[in-house]
Parts: C-alpha cells; sequence; structure tokens
C-alpha cells in the first residue's frame, strides 16, 4: 500500500477532500469552506493509496517550530478496521520527525481516542467542542 505526500490542488488532492467530506464532514451536515481548503496549502497532505485509488489520508499543520498538529484523519468506511489508519499515522510521524518536529498533537475526536491510545498518544485537559461534536487534545513526542 502506497503512503506518500500529496500536491494541494491535484487530482489526488481533490481525491482527500472528498474523502474527508465523506468521513468527516457529511455525517455531520457540515462541509469546507473554499478559505479552510485555500489555508490547507501550506500543510502536508498524506495519502495511503491502492494504485491510483485514496483509501486514507490526513494532514499536518506546522504549529511552531517543534510541534506539528495532525488533522482530518480518515479511512473509507468500508475499510476502517485493517491496519490503514495505524499505517497511516506512523508515516505521518515519520515524515513530521525528518521535516525537524519534535512532538505531534491533535484535536481527537472522543470516538477515535481509544485508537490514538493504542499508538502511543496521551490525553491532556479537559473535552472541548469543534465542529459539533466533543473532542480531546492529545500529544506524543517524536522520538
Ligand atoms: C479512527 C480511524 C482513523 C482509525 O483508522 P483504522 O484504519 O480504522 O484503524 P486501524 O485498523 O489502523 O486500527 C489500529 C488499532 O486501533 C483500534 N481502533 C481503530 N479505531 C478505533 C476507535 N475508533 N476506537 C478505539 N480503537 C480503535 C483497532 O482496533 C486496532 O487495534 P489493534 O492494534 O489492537 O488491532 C478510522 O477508523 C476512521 O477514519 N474513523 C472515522 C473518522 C475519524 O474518527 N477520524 C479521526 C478523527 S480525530
Amino acid at each position: 500500500m502506497p503512503l506518500r505526500i500529496i500536491d494541494h490542488g491535484s487530482r489526488e488532492y481533490d481525491q482527500m477532500v472528498a474523502l474527508r467530506m465523506d468521513v468527516l464532514r457529511k455525517p455531520l451536515g457540515l462541509s469546507f469552506s473554499p478559505e479552510e481548503l485555500e489555508g490547507e496549502r501550506a500543510d502536508i497532505l498524506l495519502g495511503a493509496f491502492d494504485e491510483d485509488h485514496l483509501l486514507a489520508c490526513c494532514l499536518l499543520t506546522r504549529q511552531d517550530a517543534t510541534t506539528c498538529r495532525l488533522r482530518q484523519m480518515a479511512v473509507v468506511n468500508s475499510l476502517q478496521g485493517r491496519g490503514l489508519g495505524a499505517s497511516l499515522l506512523y508515516f505521518a510521524e515519520n515524515v513530521a520527525r525528518d521535516r525537524g518536529f519534535r512532538e505531534l498533537v491533535m484535536h481527537a475526536r472522543m470516538t477515535a481516542v481509544g485508537f490514538y491510545e493504542k499508538q502511543g498518544y496521551r490525553t491532556s485537559g479537559q473535552t472541548f467542542e469543534e465542529v459539533t461534536i466533543p473532542h480531546l487534545l492529545m500529544r506524543k513526542p517524536l522520538v
């Protein structure tokens, strides 16, 4: 399963937005604004593929010189629970480490906290609401 960096504005990026709509936004009755997508030009966009077909994606946003934030992690609904998410997260950690970041943080949906805990992330602070549902801050040092 090839894992690779996606260029903003490419055909692969269109697939990425469609996957995130299906898995993350539509179930909440939400969408993406053009400004939100335009703001992703500065992010590192990552995908897991079966040939040209996108199976899973996430992105990394620089927070400061040492920390970056994992966002928009999504696996095709029918392919969840087969190890794709864990593989993509491992790839994202390696990419972040290669770029000099020393910590990964995220706003994890409560429903996904168990997944991130299995990959060594720890919760921090109280639950808060984002995109209408509860989240927790999670973090992991990239040593
Ligand atoms: C959460 C998500 C990214 C996980 O990816 P995945 O490919 O389904 O997960 P994996 O198959 O790689 O799972 C790895 C391990 O985590 C566990 N796991 C997966 N999803 C879990 C969840 N939601 N809660 C608790 N554990 C979970 C698996 O059972 C597996 O455990 P094991 O190592 O003991 O076998 C994916 O299910 C998804 O896209 N969910 C919907 C969108 C979402 O919630 N995204 C995260 C937003 S913060």
